[in-house]
C-alpha cells in the first residue's frame, strides 16, 4: 500500500471547513485515528460523545499543532511538563495538566485537569495548523472498542457519519499515546505507551506508575476496554498450541494471535503469527485483532507476550481487551503485569 501522509490543500480545506461547521473529522495520528471536533464548541464535542457512545463524565484529549498555544489550554504548565514537551513533542505523548478557566466541562468531564497532545503525523499537523486552534479527540472507535489504526477501520464503524476522513495510511505506533499527569513536581504514568517509563525517567527523574487515589479517570482503565466482539483470552505462550486443539475440539473455531507459527498443523484454526519484535506486533496488533474478530469463530486465544518494559504497552492493551487469562499449571498464566 502506498502511504500518502500529507493530504492535498483541497482535503485539508474540507475537514477545516466541517471542523468550523461543528461537524466531526476522522485524521490519522502516529499511534491511532482520532475522531475530532473543534474544542472550543461544546455542541461539536457533544456529537464525538454521541457518536461514540461514551459516558460524559469521560475527558478527551486536545490536541494542538505546537506547544505555542498551551497557555490557551492550559492554568499553568507544570515545570517537567516542559522538559517532556521538549524531549517528546511532536509525538506520542499526552500530558494531563491544570486546565485553564474557560475550558468547557464536556472536554474535561468535569475535571479540573485537561489532556494535551502535540501528534506528529505529517497530516495532522497539516490539519491543525489549517485549523489554527484545538482539535479534541479521542481514538474514532465505538466505545470500549478497538482502536482504528487505518481510515478503513473508522469507514466501517461509522460509514458517513462523520463528514471528513483523511486517510493517511497505517499508524506507524498502533497503541494509543503514553498518558502522565503531574501532581505538584511528582510525574505519574498513567497509560503506557510507545514513550516507555525509562524514557520519561531519563527526563523527570522519578516517575510514579499508575493512577492513584486521586487520579484522574482514564477509561481505558476500566477493566474492558479496546476489545474485539470475540470472547479473548490470554494464553501461557509454551501452551498455545495445546489449548488452541483443545479449544477447536469438536470443530469450534478458533482464533490465535501468535508470535511465532504453529508447532503442528491446526484443523480449524485461523493462525496469525505477529512475530517477536514488539514495535510491528503494536503496529498490527489493532489490525491483526479485527481481521481475527471476523474470522467467524468461536474465540481469540493470545499467545501471552514476554516480560520487560519493551512489551509493556502491548500488555496493558491486550489484558483490557482479554475477557480472561488462563491460568497455566504453573500459574504463570496470572503473571501478566496489569497496572493497578
Ligand atoms: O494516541 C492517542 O492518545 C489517541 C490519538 C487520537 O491522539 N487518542 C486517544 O484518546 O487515545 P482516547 O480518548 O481514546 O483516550 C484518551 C485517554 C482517555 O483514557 C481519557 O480518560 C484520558 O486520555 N484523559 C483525557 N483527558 C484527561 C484528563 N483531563 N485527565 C485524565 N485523563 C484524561
Ligand atoms: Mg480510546
Amino acid at each position: 500500500m502506498v502511504r500518502a501522509v500529507r493530504a492535498t490543500q483541497v482535503e485539508i480545506e474540507s475537514a477545516v471547513q466541517a471542523l468550523r461547521d461543528g461537524e466531526l473529522v476522522a485524521f490519522p495520528t502516529e499511534t491511532v485515528y482520532g475522531l475530532g471536533a473543534n474544542a472550543q464548541n461544546p455542541a461539536a464535542v457533544r456529537k464525538i460523545f454521541e457518536l461514540k457512545g461514551r459516558p460524559a463524565n469521560h475527558p478527551v484529549i486536545v490536541h494542538l499543532d505546537s506547544p505555542r498555544y498551551l497557555h490557551r489550554w492550559v492554568r499553568e504548565v507544570p515545570e517537567p511538563a516542559n522538559r517532556l514537551a521538549e524531549a517528546f513533542w511532536p509525538g506520542p505523548l499526552t500530558m494531563v495538566m491544570p486546565r485553564a478557566p474557560h475550558v468547557h466541562e464536556v472536554i474535561t468531564g468535569g475535571q479540573d485537569t485537561i489532556a494535551i497532545r502535540v501528534p506528529a503525523h505529517p497530516m495532522a499537523q497539516q490539519l491543525l495548523t489549517a485549523f489554527g486552534g484545538g482539535i479534541a479527540a479521542p481514538s474514532a472507535n465505538r466505545y470500549g472498542r478497538l482502536s482504528p489504526t487505518r481510515a478503513e477501520h473508522v469507514r466501517e464503524e461509522f460509514g458517513d457519519s462523520v463528514r471528513v476522513i483523511l486517510d493517511g495510511g497505517e499508524c506507524q505506533i498502533g497503541l494509543e499515546s503514553t498518558i502522565v499527569a503531574f501532581t505538584g513536581e511528582q510525574v505519574r504514568l498513567l497509560r503506557p505507551g510507545s514513550v516507555t517509563a525509562a524514557q520519561l525517567r531519563e527526563v523527570v527523574g522519578e516517575l510514579a506508575i499508575g493512577p492513584d487515589f486521586d487520579s484522574p479517570r482514564v477509561p481505558g482503565g476500566t477493566p474492558s476496554h479496546y476489545a474485539p466482539s470475540t470472547p479473548m483470552t490470554i494464553v501461557p505462550a509454551g501452551e498455545i498450541d495445546a489449548q488452541a486443539d483443545a479449544a477447536s475440539s469438536g470443530g469450534r473455531r478458533v482464533a490465535v494471535l501468535a508470535q511465532r507459527l504453529p508447532l503442528r498443523s491446526h484443523k480449524y484454526v485461523t493462525w496469525i503469527n505477529a512475530g517477536r519484535r514488539p514495535e510491528v506486533y503494536a503496529r498490527d496488533l489493532y489490525n491483526n485483532l479485527r481481521t481475527l474478530d471476523k474470522a467467524g469463530c468461536q474465540r481469540i486465544l493470545v499467545q501471552s507476550v514476554p516480560e520487560g518494559e519493551a512489551w509493556e504497552a502491548v500488555r496493558d492493551r491486550l489484558v483490557r481487551a482479554a475477557s480472561s487469562i488462563a491460568e497455566s499449571d504453573d500459574g504463570t498464566g496470572g503473571a501478566m503485569a496489569v497496572l493497578p
